[in-house]
């Protein structure tokens, strides 16, 4: 069952999602004319969904092969990269090949980053099967892979040529990976709109279809106007970035070994406490923003353990020494500033916030 289609409009790069339940055994993989597909997933999501999706796409008469790297964040790496590409030519994988990312951020990261640059560029679909995924990262053509010294250190902004969602696969997901993705849903509430922040409100525990379906849809609709906008991030898009500079110092001090939701739900506590400091946001949006945080089960507070103040300088968007952040001004919204979204905040203000 197809709920909806959205349009991502970026001229030629223009594409659709589509977001449904059941949906994903029901694609005619034939239109997208591959000469070849290579179906990129991981450990745990091989036998979930994707052998099932190859045998599907064998049986409509499409040559495909599947690659597996093992799941979590560590296969991200560029060594990987190179194996499933080498892989890829031995088998005759050409220009006119496809790569399926089906599987979480770390899949769809990876492999969308291979399809960039296998033989200068081949088709990607991605596949979501995590809540991050499906309401993120699968969405808006970022694609990459770690290096030692930090995270997404090497990557390309690639367009998939479809992205399918199915709610449905959220099923077998633990229920920490599901925390994670609606840390990514409160950022798009609180910095950009309070009815769906509202809506996390009144149905966080809710894990019906119904519920996914339109939370997904609602967050992809939020991303695709965004990206649309500001495809390479100029100013626009850092607003996806609430609860990141935090978040991902957070990661950093934890050598990768916290969630990246998790990161960005303590994140985004202490990037409104700054918002607080500066007085751009009331102390009684910020407890609202936080009450939405632990009730999804998400920790809003953190003891930090290494000088956060110092990883979040050598973040590649921080520019000149200086650390900038998208400050809420309420639920819902952000401060602007002659088409500014991002602010340099003084070292100060930013220690004074980790320290409450
Ligand atoms: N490109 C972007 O714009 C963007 C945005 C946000 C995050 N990211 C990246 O995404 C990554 C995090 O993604 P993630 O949280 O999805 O992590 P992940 O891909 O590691 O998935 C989390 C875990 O869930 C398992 N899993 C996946 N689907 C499942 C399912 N349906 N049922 C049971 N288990 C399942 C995976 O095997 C893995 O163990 C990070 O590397 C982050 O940098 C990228």
């Amino acid at each position: 069952m197809i709920m909806e289609k959205i349009k991502v409009d970026l001229g030629q790069r223009s594409y659709e999602i589509e977001v449904g339940c059941g949906n994903l055994f029901q694609t005619n993989f034939t239109k997208f004319n591959a000469s070849k597909i290579a179906v990129i997933t991981d450990s745990n999501v091989r036998g979930l969904f994707a052998e099932k999706l190859l045998e599907l796409i064998k049986s409509q008469g499409v040559n495909a092969q599947l690659f597996e790297v093992p799941a979590g964040e560590k296969s991200k790496n560029p060594m990987q990269v190179i194996e499933i590409a080498r892989e890829m030519v031995r088998n005759n994988f050409d220009t006119k090949s496809m790569v399926v990312a089906v599987g979480g951020g770390v899949v769809g990261d990876l492999a969308a980053f291979i399809a960039s640059v296998y033989k200068r560029g081949i088709k990607v679909v991605h596949v979501p099967t995590t809540l991050i995924a499906q309401v993120d990262s699968s969405i808006g053509g970022k694609t990459g892979v770690d290096l030692p010294e930090g995270k997404n250190l090497v990557g390309t902004f690639y367009q998939p040529s479809k992205v399918i969602i199915d709610v449905g696969v959220l099923k077998t997901l633990p229920a920490a990976e599901l925390k994670n993705g609606l840390a990514e849903a409160i950022k798009y509430g609180m910095s950009q709109d309070e009815e769906l922040f509202e809506f996390l409100e009144q149905n966080v525990g809710n894990a019906s279809p119904e519920f996914f379906l339109k939370l997904v849809s609602w967050c992809c609709s939020i991303k695709a106007r965004v990206v649309e906008r500001d495809e390479r991030e100029s100013e626009l898009r850092k607003v996806l970035n609430y609860g990141h500079t935090v978040g991902h110092a957070i990661e950093a001090a934890e050598l990768y070994e916290i969630a990246h939701g998790a990161a960005v739900g303590i994140g985004m506590n202490y990037e409104a406490r700054i918002a607080v400091l500066l007085g751009v946001l009331k102390e009684a949006d910020l407890r609202r923003q936080n009450e939405l945080i632990e009730k999804t089960g998400l920790q809003a507070k953190y003891s930090a353990k290494t000088d956060l103040i110092e990883l979040m300088k050598r973040d590649k968007k921080n520019k000149l020494d200086k650390i900038f952040f998208v400050l809420p001004n309420a639920v819902g919204s952000v401060k602007t500033e002659n088409g500014k979204i991002a602010f340099p905040v003084e070292e100060e203000t930013i220690r004074k916030a980790l320290e409450q």
